[in-house]
């Protein structure tokens, strides 16, 4: 721990006790693992609100964490969970959703008179990573419109979703997708607009956007063919992360998929699930 400093040279003064506090609450809250050296990111985000709400030090504004029933709880969570995302990241998972599992579920469902095909996106932040995943089910399965399909998203953040529920992006941010896709399923803004583009109805209306607490009790009924858990179990403490891996697998069918970021390892997390591809695990049935 850094010796107790009167940061003279900052705008706001940030103690050793106000980023504990802020780093206990963050863990509290939302499981979010806030360790040393994340100190400046903390004080980068969290001045941003001292601003808004016009106070002069991070022991005031912890103060009004502090109290019973305030409404700053929620900005505070949002001004500290990381949302990088974009549309088909890590692009291996977005091929093996359209060329392994999809045509799984499709035989899965070869005589059911209405098909079921559920899927989570689990942190989706600013729902890139679940209108990706619906622009793949519309490709893949022609007549999707008579099956029960539905994509839920869910994140913490009540600031991502908005976005997400919006389903505008600015034009730099859909740079990744490919020129067909952008024409398929974005319509693309005019006059003040020119520079965002919106997604599509029909990609919209497969996906469900909530508020979810990871950490919390999930209102999760009926299970999913995969679920897409990625880039978010790195904020977390290990047991965390090994609570939250299990009571996917309780959540997922038989065999089901569960995809993971880039950085991310089961080992040593989680028996129930076997690897079987890069950043992909199977539930053990
Ligand atoms: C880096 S983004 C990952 C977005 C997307 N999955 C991807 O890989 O592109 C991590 C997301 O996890 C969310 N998150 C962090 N803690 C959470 C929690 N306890 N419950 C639910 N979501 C959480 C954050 O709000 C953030 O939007």
């Amino acid at each position: 721990m850094k010796p107790f400093v009167h940061n003279i040279d900052k705008e706001f003064i940030f103690t050793d006790e106000d980023f504990i506090f802020l780093s206990q609450l963050a863990a509290q809250h939302a499981g979010i693992n806030l360790t040393e050296d994340k100190r400046e990111l903390v004080y980068g985000r969290v001045a941003k609100r001292l601003r808004i709400l016009n106070i002069d030090n991070f022991k005031e504004y912890c103060s009004l964490l502090r109290q019973e029933g305030n409404e700053e709880s929620g900005h505070f969570i949002n001004s500290i969970t990381t949302n990088v995302t974009s549309f088909f990241r890590e692009n291996h998972h977005f091929e093996h959703l359209a060329n392994n599992v999809i045509p799984e579920i499709i035989r899965k469902n070869a005589n059911a008179k209405l098909p079921r095909l559920r899927i989570w996106s689990a942190g989706c932040s600013t729902g890139k990573e679940p209108y990706s995943i619906a622009m793949v089910l519309r490709e893949k399965i022609d007549n999707i419109d008579c099956w029960d399909a539905k994509i839920l998203a869910t994140d913490l953040d009540s600031d991502v979703l908005h976005t997400a529920e919006q389903a505008i992006y600015p034009i730099d941010g859909v740079d990744q997708v490919s020129d067909e896709r952008k024409k398929k399923w974005m319509l693309m803004g005019t006059g003040d607009n020119a520079s965002s583009v919106k997604i599509k109805k029909e990609i919209r209306d497969l996906v469900y956007f909530k508020q979810l607490n990871l950490t919390e009790q999930w209102p999760i009924h009926g299970t999913f063919d995969c679920i897409f858990f990625r880039n978010v179990a790195i904020y977390f403490k290990r047991p965390t992360q090994v609570n939250i891996l299990n009571r996917f697998a309780d959540c997922l069918d038989s065999n089901g998929t569960l995809f993971v970021g880039h950085s991310e390892s089961l080992i040593g997390l989680s028996e129930r699930y076997i690897n079987t591809g890069q950043t992909i695990h199977q539930k053990i049935a």
